[in-house]
């Protein structure tokens, strides 16, 4: 914690969550709530809702949610402290300098060390770039048709045949040679010394979503120089390659509600020159889940600008699979005849890009294409393999409707009888244990989905009860003598169990300030979504009482089992097995009224 959370408690209640964000976007008044289009993702009708009295605001779009803190972390895409900083200043809430255990005080330092040498080194090549020395440097960049104003924003550089000068430049700023080995500039060889990295280069600089200069690429200028043609600077303590992706710290505020993503820094540049800002790449590597991670902070579209060769393709289906697990959409832009971005906008320029921008092609349609290329539609047998492959990824979606949807796509593409195709799906999902046999949905909500593993329904199961003491917190006095907060077998939840429990008891009960207890935005996430997720909807009294009942018995039932499991190795936990075994028991003879 930076700030004590009576502090923190203080700004967030002198921040209402409907000023706050309607200082941001428009709201509307609807019912009991004030509704609009949801910032965090592309939409047209409004799913973004706001709650003045939890003081928390949902999209039923996306998923997002949380307090006032949350909405300004995303919205300015900035951590914790920095939001709580943002409210205090807007409320007129003075906030001491932000304590550092002597520890941490030291780390920071280092690492502002580091980001130092860097940015000097960065200086040393920009200027370089322009004196006499870079002269073969710029002519390559005029070449390459990059304009001096796009050079400068991103930093551009030249790293010169003789590498004393840099370590002689770093040297007269303050910088050890440790210093400089650490943060990848140079390496100290046995006999030869300090050696640079980086030589007779075109430099390009990578900053993070903070513009700060974590690392370089550089760029031979002829392909018959030595070495690879881009060299990088290898991983540091400031530079996580996993995390950071090239052109982001521009990126994150093009709001243009999608992200495109390309291959090399080239492209990129180019991109961003011909206006689409939005453009980023890895940084030397294949795209990483990490890196998913950093781009769903901003849009869950993303639109893929990849290699045309079969390389590019490779890395472009790879891309998909990450992206979809980081449960994002993908779309492929069609970059044929040209090989890349950088080239395609050369020729045939921004609108033309806009176009096939538009015309992406959506990324199963794109994987089953790539598939079809493997077989001999010609053969029968090479004809039949095809479409089982079809059908086995049709497996893979969890929605009817969408897998239905899909399917009719795809068997419309290819000619194939859409009875027949899913035949197979339904034949396969058999085989397979695929989803698309669907049982029965049970009225109390516990299982939403056949996809759930036990463990999501366990989840699921603790976060619906903790909603329902949300929306009925009265019915807390009583069930409190059979629910403690360690039934919540999941670390989070009995956090915000126990301080709902305490909260309750004291009467002042309030989700936004529960989310509070989490810095990380993961957290609040995924604490806003337990007083968020909406009940079942039940008509009669009876199935709303019935339904909470069994929740309660299916948290009770998990509770004595996780804790049986354990009382082998712990005794401290037996008390609890035998408790837990009579609370069920009394439960099961127990009605429990909502009112
Ligand atoms: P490309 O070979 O596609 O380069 O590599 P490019 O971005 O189109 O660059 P130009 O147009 O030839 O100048 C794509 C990315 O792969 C990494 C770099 O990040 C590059 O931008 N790469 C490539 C390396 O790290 N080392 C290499 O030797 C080559
Ligand atoms: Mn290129």
């Amino acid at each position: 914690m930076y700030y004590p959370e009576e502090l923190i408690e203080e700004v967030r209640q002198k921040s209402d969550i409907v000023d706050v964000i309607s200082s941001y976007v428009s709201l509307q008044k609807k019912g009991s709530n004030y509704m609009c289009c949801c910032p965090f993702h592309g939409e047209k009708t409004p799913s973004f809702s706001v709650n003045r009295t939890r003081q928390i605001y949902k999209c039923f779009g996306c998923g997002e949610g949380g307090n006032a803190v949350t909405f300004v972390m995303k919205y300015e895409n900035c951590t914790f402290p920095e939001a709580v900083k943002i409210l205090a200043q807007r409320a007129g809430v003075e906030l001491p300098q932000p304590e550092y255990s002597e520890e941490a005080r030291q780390r920071e330092t280092r690492r502002q060390r580091l980001f130092e040498v860097n940015k000097e080194a960065a200086k040393f090549y920009y200027i370089m770039l322009r004196n006499e020395r870079g002269g073969k440097a710029k002519e390559y960049l005029d070449k390459r048709r990059l304009s001096e104003e796009t050079c400068k924003n991103f930093g551009l550089g030249y790293a010169p045949t003789r590498g004393e000068e840099l370590l002689a430049y770093l040297h007269q700023k303050g910088f050890s040679d440790d210093l400089i080995r650490d943060v990848g500039l140079a390496k100290i060889d046995e006999r030869r010394g300090t050696m640079t990295q980086f030589w007779n280069r075109v430099m390009f600089p990578i900053q993070d979503i903070n513009h700060r200069v974590i690392g370089f690429g550089g760029r031979i200028m002829d392909s018959e120089d030595n070495g690879p043609k881009y060299l990088n600077s290898p991983e540091t303590e400031i530079f996580d390659k996993s995390r950071n992706l090239y052109g982001m710290n521009y990126a994150r505020t093009a709001r243009t509600g999608n992200i495109i993503l390309c291959e090399g820094y080239m492209d990129v540049i180019s991109m961003h020159q011909a206006g689409f800002t939005q453009a980023v790449a890895s940084l030397g590597t294949a795209f990483t889940p990490g890196q998913a991670g950093v781009i769903k902070k901003y849009t869950r579209e993303v639109l893929l600008a990849y290699d045309s060769d079969g390389a590019g393709v490779k890395a472009a289906l790879r891309a998909i699979r990450i992206l979809r697990d980081a449960g994002m959409s993908g779309r492929i832009i069609n970059m044929s005849p040209y090989k890349d971005p950088d080239e395609f906008i050369k020729n045939l320029g921004q609108s033309a890009f806009q176009e096939r921008m538009r015309n992406a092609e959506n990324a199963f349609l794109f994987e089953v294409r790539m598939l079809e290329r493997e077989f001999d539609l010609n053969d029968p047998e090479g004809k039949t393999n095809f479409h089982s492959q079809i059908a086995r990824k049709l497996c893979d979606f969890s929605e009817d409707v969408e897998r239905e949807n899909y399917l009719e796509a795809v068997a419309q593409k290819y000619h194939i009888g859409f009875d027949n195709l899913r035949k197979l799906v339904v034949n396969m999902a058999a085989k397979t244990g695929g989803y698309a046999v669907q049982p029965e949905r049970p009225k109390s909500g516990i299982q939403s989905k056949n996809k759930n593993t036990p463990e999501e329904n366990i989840k699921r199961s603790q976060r619906l009860l903790l909603t329902w003491l949300t929306d009925y917190p009265q019915l807390y006095a009583k069930i409190k003598r059979y629910l403690s907060p360690e039934d919540f077998t999941v670390d989070l939840y009995s956090r915000v169990a126990k301080r709902m429990f305490e909260d309750i008891e004291k009467n002042m009960f309030n989700p936004a300030s529960i989310i509070n207890m989490f810095e990380e935005e993961k957290d609040q996430s995924e604490a806003a979504s337990l007083f968020t997720t909406s009940l079942p909807e039940l008509e009669s009294e009876q199935e709303k009482e019935k339904a909470f009942h069994d929740i309660l018995v299916s948290v009770k039932k998990n509770s004595y089992e996780y804790y049986a499991a354990r009382s082998g190795v712990d005794l401290s936990t037996l008390s609890k097995v035998i408790e837990g075994k009579k609370v069920l028991e009394e439960l099961s003879k127990t009605h429990i009224s909502l009112n």
